[in-house]
């Protein structure tokens, strides 16, 4: 068993964009990665169940000994992060915080947000880029065909292009030049969204961004320990087969065995 691991759980695969970049920023530490693919989708449900299940993840990587949690979902760190910091005795990093933290470098403080529904309903990336830009004008939209497009591997298929044409359509014509990814999976869709808006459209990738806080916070509270060596272990609630082939897609090689396991 790993033993003071960072944890990082989501409800699915998307998370292991998270994961890959944290794993790129600290080689040394153990990783433990936890995926709800029984419960999947987050994005649809309501923030009451959201928070349950993101308790329920939280609980089983705790018990696995982790020194830090990482909530590699945007629905659940949109929902769920007050319940989990007042649960748990784990510094907690959600996704939200860092990517509007680059987001608010936006020159012409025009900034589109994209996510599921459950983010861009809650109104959290609009509060926590207008805590650091109080006047940014922000264009939110939810696009919830992005999360299939992306497990089904089409995120550069002509049918992305054309569903993000559809979706873009507000935020192109804010004139935004930031465009927030706010959901694990839209990094994978990064170069159909690039096409679609502009070469002059910065694109924001929490997952890069939360890795650089998790990388700030080790150096901030001395949590490195590097000599544990960099193991790596996938935990998901479902049977693994979907996440072991679709999990190919974020990491490659990288994706060890994955173990089913229950939680709640
Ligand atoms: N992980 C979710 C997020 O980042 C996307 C998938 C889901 O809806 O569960 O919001």
């Amino acid at each position: 068993m790993l033993h003071r691991a960072i944890g990082i759980f989501d409800s699915g695969v998307g998370g292991l964009t998270v994961f890959k970049e944290i794993m790129h920023l600290l080689p040394g530490e153990d990783l433990l990665y936890l995926g709800d693919t029984a419960r999947v989708p987050y994005g649809t449900k309501s923030a009451a169940t959201v928070e349950q299940y993101a308790l329920e993840a939280a609980a089983f990587l705790a018990d696995q000994g982790v020194k830090l949690l990482v909530v590699a979902c945007n629905t659940a760190s949109a929902v769920a992060l007050p319940a989990l910091r007042e649960r748990f005795q784990l510094p907690v990093i959600g996704v939200i915080e860092p990517g509007a933290r680059r987001a608010a470098r936006s020159l012409n403080h025009r900034i589109g947000v994209i996510g599921t529904e459950g983010t861009i309903n809650s109104g959290r990336y609009r509060e926590a880029i207008h805590a650091l830009l109080p006047d940014a004008q922000v264009v939110a939209v939810p696009c919830p065909l992005f999360v299939p497009l992306a497990e089904e591997g089409w995120a550069e298929h002509e049918v992305a292009r054309l569903t993000a044409q559809e979706y873009l359509q507000p935020l192109i014509a804010a004139q935004i030049d930031t465009l927030v990814l706010g959901c694990t999976h839209y990094p994978l869709l990064r170069n159909t969204l690039q096409q679609v808006l502009g070469p002059q459209v910065q694109l924001v990738d929490s997952a890069e961004e939360t890795a650089l806080r998790v990388a700030e916070l080790f150096r901030e509270q001395g949590l490195a320990r590097p000599e544990h060596g960099g193991r790596r272990a996938f935990f998901v609630t479902d049977v693994p087969t979907r996440f072991e082939r679709v999990g190919r897609a974020f990491l490659g090689d990288v994706l060890g065995p994955v173990k089913q396991v229950r939680i709640g």
